[in-house]
């Protein structure tokens, strides 16, 4: 039984030296140390013989039972260790490696000067409105005082949605003012309203012509409302958005909707008034057409221009950030190139 006992020691230890992961060794105590083990076996056994066989054998038995003991633990220790350091090399994380940019989006440089438009009318206490890109032609003709076969119709390219049945046919909309009606019909003055919004026009595109592009319209409404008073607003916003220093210019102009009307133009911004390609050697770029409310607009929608007067007038957006970043094509806008559109 010595022998016996000695060589499964020889045996535990070869098996043992073997071993490298914690799986194995599990096995390794149980086939060793547990119940079923040959050692086990043999101390269960120490009972039935003579008492000094019983001495020897069981001294020895158990001397060989710590040292197993002991080694299995020394083992676990060690496989621990290796694991550890294994596992630290292997996913080792070098936390000073710069991040990884997260891309983030931006405003279209579009829907930015449309902020900016807003902002400044709202400072002077203009309310915001919106409306629908799909219209009536009443509300984009017939309401303005362009009735249906007024020449002044061919100003405007129309993409229309239905065949003219009954005065009710649908388009795009060519331009904000048909919301000048829409605000008058459900407002009682005072009224100051500005439109951003989404026009468009039949219209082959090429670098100054999209069909879509947006306006800003804008309305006041009130007792003894003046063309000074049209003046003064809208050369304080010139001045705001393009610089006190820019010069602004007011001209006749003739829509159906005002009277009188006007144009408004700003200095060039490329050449500063000598004239370059951008304002056509005219040294002046126009940004909007404005005037005073026309009277059969204001019955149109039941106020009466013998007490009420107010003047409207409708911005083209694009050319706005075209003149300052110098942008030559105004298709750049909705091309969604993100080359062009991460600049701004
Ligand atoms: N709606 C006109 C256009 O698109 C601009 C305008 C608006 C002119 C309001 C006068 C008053 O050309």
């Amino acid at each position: 039984m010595l022998k016996q006992l000695e060589a499964l020691r020889i045996q535990a230890f070869e098996e043992l030296s073997r071993i490298d992961d914690p799986e194995e060794l599990d096995l390794w105590r149980v086939r060793y140390l547990g119940k079923k083990s040959g050692l086990t076996r043999i101390l269960r056994s120490l009972a039935t013989l003579p008492l000094d066989e019983r001495r020897k054998i069981g001294a020895q038995a158990n001397k060989i039972k710590k040292a197993l003991e002991s080694d299995l633990t020394e083992k676990e220790r060690y496989l621990q260790e290796t694991f550890l350091t294994l596992s630290l090399e292997q996913k080792r994380l070098d936390v000073t490696l710069p991040g990884r940019p997260i891309p983030t989006g931006r405003l279209h440089p579009i829907t930015q000067t449309l902020e900016e438009i807003c902002d400044i009318f709202k400072n002077m206490g203009f309310q915001v409105f919106e409306g629908p890109d799909v219209e009536w032609d009443y509300y984009n003709f017939e309401a303005l005082n362009i009735p249906q076969y007024h020449p002044a119709r061919d100003m405007f390219a129309t993409l229309w949605l239905d065949s003219w049945v009954d005065r009710k046919a649908r388009l795009l909309r060519t331009h904000t003012s048909p919301m000048q009606i829409r605000i008058m019909e459900h407002k009682r003055p005072p009224i100051r309203a500005i439109v951003p919004g989404r026009c468009y026009r039949y219209e082959a595109t090429d670098a100054t012509h999209e069909s879509m592009f947006y306006q800003v319209e804008g309305l006041a409404v009130d007792k003894n409302i003046t063309f000074a008073d049209l003046k003064g607003t809208l050369f304080d916003f010139c001045h705001h958005l393009f610089g006190e220093e820019t010069k602004v210019r007011l001209r006749c102009d003739y829509f159906p909707f005002v009277e009188p009307g006007a144009e408004v133009a700003i200095q060039c911004l490329a050449c500063r008034g000598s004239g370059c390609r951008l304002c056509a050697y005219t040294g002046w770029i126009e940004i909007l057409g404005a005037g005073m409310v026309h009277p059969d607009v204001l019955k149109h929608v039941d106020i009466d221009p013998e007490v009420y007067s107010g003047f409207a007038f409708g911005l083209g957006v694009e050319r706005i950030p075209m003149l300052r970043y110098g942008i030559e094509d105004i298709r750049l806008f909705y091309s969604n190139d993100l080359r062009f559109l991460k600049q701004f």
